[in-house]
């Protein structure tokens, strides 16, 4: 069933509404500060951005101020994985959701490197090791250039910020230690690649604004509605989004899916990025997290938005 965009007015109304909320919510969380960097960031940021597939635009807040796209990257990672080589990279990591918090190693040893799924920092690091290139160099152009020419926006829009990246590189030890238990299993070949185009890709700077417009092609089964580029075959779009339904907030993901009801995935640097598939993209950035390190404000817009909107896949 195709479901109709609402109105231009509908969209600008239902976000200045949904942004108040979140805006008041900011105060309740606080910034992440395992990554040094990112501890130096203001919590009372808060921006939501919107891209329809019509081509309609809207934003609201600091949807322009440029943040790091943590593990939002993963799905776009494993996009440009897909879009390369196929489903290989499931070859060696399963689909279910985890359970546990995004960093943790306990699964990962017991079920003998395997990750559970690619949104998870193991399964994340597995797919970053199948970037084409043999250096991380050459791995995360290869990423970059995905994003520009996905977005049509250019890989200039998504610097990695290298602050960003070296405090990652300098504390990221559990990230490593995932790493090596695949290494001994034989999940990936070196720990060094991996985990440095891992930690670039983290550190890629993108806005909500640019967040929202790079996912359109999510939102309509794989192909640009702009531009018309087929990013990824219809099957393999689904099977991308779908994890996210599963997997994309973390062991948050029940909460979020009566709440808001849309595929999403989150960030340490405070992004939420929804799906409402066949509509619209929907990005939303407060570096102010919540217990299990989701955006405090950007989860609760999110939930005015699908509701006012009708967006929820589950209605
Ligand atoms: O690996 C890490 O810990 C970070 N680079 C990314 C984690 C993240 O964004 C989890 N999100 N909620």
């Amino acid at each position: 069933m195709t479901r109709p965009l609402p109105a231009p007015a509908d969209i600008e109304a239902a976000l200045a509404a949904a942004w108040k909320v979140g805006k008041a919510r900011c105060a309740d969380g606080k910034v992440a500060a395992y990554i040094p960097e990112l501890a130096r960031v203001d919590p009372s940021l808060f921006g939501l951005a919107i891209h329809t597939v019509d081509g309609q635009s809207y934003s609201h807040g600091d949807a322009q101020h440029p943040f790091t796209l943590q593990s939002a990257s993963k799905v776009f990672s494993l996009s440009a994985v897909v879009a390369a080589s196929g489903e290989k990279v499931f070859d060696h990591m399963s689909v279910e959701p985890s359970g546990d918090a995004f960093f943790s190693i306990v699964k990962l040893e017991e079920e003998k490197g395997q990750p559970r799924n690619p949104y998870i920092n193991a399964g994340a690091i597995l797919t970053s090791s199948h970037l084409q290139g043999a250096t991380a160099d050459a791995k995360i152009d290869r990423f970059r250039t995905f994003l520009g020419q996905s977005s049509g926006l250019g890989a200039g829009a998504f610097p990695v910020n290298e602050d960003v990246f070296r405090s990652e590189a300098d504390t990221g030890h559990r990230n490593r230690a995932l790493a090596e238990i695949m290494r001994h299993h034989g999940t990936i070949p070196d720990v060094e690649v991996a985990v440095e185009t891992y930690f670039r890709q983290c550190a890629t700077s993108c806005t909500a604004e640019s967040l929202a417009r790079l996912s359109l092609y999510l939102v309509n089964n794989g192909r640009d509605p702009l531009t018309g580029k087929r990013v990824l075959a219809p099957a393999s779009n689904h099977g991308i989004v779908a994890l996210m339904a599963t997997s994309g907030m973390y062991d948050e993901v029940g909460s979020h899916a009566i709440e808001v009801g849309l595929p999403s995935k989150s960030s340490v640097s405070g992004a939420v990025l929804a799906i409402a598939p066949g509509r619209m993209a929907i990005a939303g950035f407060g570096p102010a997290l919540g217990q299990k390190g989701n955006s405090i404000g950007a989860m609760k817009a999110l939930g005015v938005l699908a509701a006012r909107l009708e967006l929820s896949v589950y209605r």
